[in-house]
């Protein structure tokens, strides 16, 4: 049997510039809901990683208009940010209001990240939670303007050794508030696929860097079957 090693291989990315944020949205709809029909095809259900902020809301807003067997659908977080549960910053109340709590996913298989116990506390409670699914199948990212994605922000020490825990606490983070819970790289690339969600052209310099081949946090995502990246052409900036 071979083993996966994220930190002997270099990220395999696929970039799809879509000329509006629209068009974007919802060929990312698509795209969830074909690895939904996969997965739940190949083994009955469908553990999906999501991210927060605002391009991945508007991809929330659309699929609750969508038909799919949510029954089986499992929900998992790449990061959260401590605050009290009901926090309008939270990436899960985010995720609730605007779309989950429209469709019948069965409550336990939602799974937020517990970051108001704090980011050491939630850190540990949810890497027993991801003992569950050793594989996703599909991961949601989104990308900050200074490269970050999840809450794995340049400015810090991370890695995507496998050596590293899955998930991390976080502390000073550049982007509000200072405290945070992210999966480990190494545990974002434990997945079927995964998809980054990007518009808008103050990303334009962090996907230049990332094109450019630097290190940013988002192109330390490694995964077997490789990433691929959705974006407008604002976010492109070429
Ligand atoms: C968060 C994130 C973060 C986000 C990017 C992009 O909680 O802040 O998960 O990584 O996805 O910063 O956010 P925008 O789409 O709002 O720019």
């Amino acid at each position: 049997m071979t083993t996966f090693d994220p930190n002997a291989e270099t990220q395999l990315s696929r970039w799809h510039v879509f000329d509006s944020a629209g068009e974007l949205e919802e060929a990312a709809v698509a795209h969830i809901l074909a690895a939904a029909d996969a997965a739940i095809v190949a083994h009955g259900g469908f553990h999906l990683v999501l991210a927060g902020g605002s391009t991945p809301r508007y991809v929330y807003e659309a699929l609750r208009a969508e038909q799919a067997d949510w029954r089986k659908w499992h929900i998992y977080f790449g990061d959260e940010r401590c605050l009290p549960p009901q926090h309008p910053e939270r990436n899960s109340r985010m995720a609730m209001v605007s779309w989950l709590a429209h469709v019948p996913i069965p409550a336990l298989q939602i799974h937020p990240i517990p970051s108001e116990l704090g980011a050491e506390a939630a850190a540990h409670a949810y890497t027993e939670v991801l003992k569950e699914v050793p594989r996703f199948d599909l991961v949601l990212l989104g990308l900050g303007e200074d490269g970050h994605t999840a809450s794995l922000f340049p400015t810090h020490a991370w890695e995507r050794a496998v050596s590293w825990p899955p998930v991390l606490p976080v502390h000073d983070a550049p982007k509000p508030p200072p405290d945070r819970v992210s999966l480990s790289p190494a545990r974002l690339g434990a997945t079927q696929g995964v998809l980054f969600l990007i518009s808008g052209a103050g990303k334009a310099g962090a996907v230049r860097d990332w094109r450019a081949g630097l290190p940013i946090p988002a192109s330390r995502i490694v995964a077997p079957g490789g990433v691929d990246i959705y974006l407008d052409q604002d976010a492109d900036g070429d």
